[in-house]
């Protein structure tokens, strides 16, 4: 019996009508069986891309998002490993020659296509993107990306976002990124010493376009192997960009950064739809009674909309040393456990800040920071042989 093979197609139309003809044409074809996604929007089919596998894409050139090669262009940059096919309705030599030479499999034209035409050219180009197994490579690593939330305005998310970037670069020698996602201000321009004209809105609005040369104008470098993607700011805001865009950008950033830190500001419907791409999540609170309850609504809340305890973790910021109230009684009111406690530094930040010394390495929290991401990390300073036990066993027999 012949075996019929399943081909994963990923069909990118925004004519329904012109869909339907595609599938139609596939539907009958003896030795292949085609599974066929479509995305009638270039936006919709980079989430297709991100969440499903696709063997081939057949690309249409003109969506309402996205016109001309610059849509299969930027497929190509989401899904470099996927062969494409152009089917337009422009009859247009001069294109088509551009697209071949850019790296399209085929070009073919809406009005002249035929079932076998379309059928050839999607299993030689899955032929010819084939390659033998001992050759082909592994996916590339991909930035983590973490994410502070707010229980409450003026927390603190951003002091410690901001922290989290720079003892991430210090401690991993990697590359990191710090995302400002908080648009009510430019808190992390202001710690970063940061003063562009562009933002997280100018990579979002222009994703068709986000290669190198234009991320390198949009971020800015604050430090070693600290990049900045500002926020706009209360006043550089034009129109919040979709949740949808941001993740995007995200993915894009990924493949450029080993760490991605994203100050997410408050809880809104975008900062919950832009978690699914973090891998851990900490809220940040306060021991302040509306910032606790806060911050266990909003713990709950994830719960339910399906996050991992595992992934979520709370940190409690501005911890006064002479509070009355134990961690672990804050942990049982709370019913949850607190990952990492900051300390309440009100006169040490001013005399720094004064010398504009934002993120200094001498500062407490920078240090308290350092420990709460070497435990993340899993790499937590062992106490000194002497300490410890030992201590406790003299101090008993003293
Ligand atoms: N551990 C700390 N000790 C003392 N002051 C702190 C501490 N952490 C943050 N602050 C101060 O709290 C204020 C608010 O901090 P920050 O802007 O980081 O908070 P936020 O939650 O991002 O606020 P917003 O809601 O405006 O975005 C700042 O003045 C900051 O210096
Ligand atoms: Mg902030």
């Amino acid at each position: 019996m012949k075996q019929i093979k399943l081909t994963n197609v990923l069909l990118v139309e925004d004519n329904a009508v012109n869909a339907r003809v595609v599938q139609a044409m596939l539907a009958t074809v003896e030795s292949h069986q085609f599974q066929i996604s479509i995305a009638d929007t270039l936006l919709a089919a980079l989430d297709l891309l991100v969440h499903s596998t696709f063997d081939v894409a057949i690309v249409d050139l003109t969506l309402t998002d996205s016109q001309g090669l610059e849509t299969f262009l930027t497929i190509k940059r989401h899904a470099p490993g996927i062969p494409v096919i152009i089917l337009t309705g422009m009859d247009d030599e001069a294109m088509a020659l551009a697209g071949v030479q850019q790296g399209a499999q085929d070009y073919l034209v809406k009005g002249k296509l035929t079932k076998d035409a379309l059928v050839r050219a999607l299993i030689y180009a899955i032929a010819r993107s084939q390659k033998p197994a001992e050759t082909t490579v592994r996916a590339p690593e991909r930035g983590t990306i973490v994410g502070l939330l707010g229980s409450n305005g003026g927390v603190g998310t951003t002091t410690l976002a901001a922290h989290w970037a720079v003892q991430l670069a210090r401690q991993t020698d990697q590359k990191v990124l710090l995302v400002d996602l908080d648009f009510s201000s430019a808190g992390a321009s202001f710690l970063m010493k940061v003063d562009s004209r562009y933002s997280v809105v100018d990579a979002s609005e222009n994703l068709h376009r986000l290669d190198l040369d234009m991320w390198k104008g949009v971020v800015s470098n604050c430090r070693e192997n600290v990049d900045l993607l500002p926020g706009p700011g209360a006043s550089g805001i034009r129109e919040a960009p979709t949740a949808e865009r941001i993740r995007h950008v995200l993915r894009f950033a990924q493949a450029l950064y080993s760490w991605i830190v994203v100050d997410l500001g408050r809880l809104t419907a975008s900062s919950l739809a832009i978690l699914e791409e973090t891998k851990d999540l900490f809220v940040v609170t306060t021991p302040e009674l509306p910032a606790l309850f806060e911050a266990s609504r909003i713990l709950r809340r994830l719960l339910e909309a399906g996050l991992s305890r595992e992934r979520m973790h709370l940190l409690l910021n501005r911890r006064e040393k002479k509070s009355s109230i134990s961690v672990e009684e804050l942990e049982r009111a709370l019913g949850y456990p607190i990952y990492g406690t900051v300390a309440d530094t009100p006169d040490e930040l001013t005399e720094f800040y004064a010398e504009r010394r934002f993120l200094d390495e001498n500062l407490q929290v920078h240090r308290q920071i350092g420990q709460i991401m070497r435990k993340w990390r899993g790499v937590e300073e062992k106490p000194a042989p002497g300490v410890g036990r030992g201590f406790l066993r003299r101090l008993r027999t003293a």
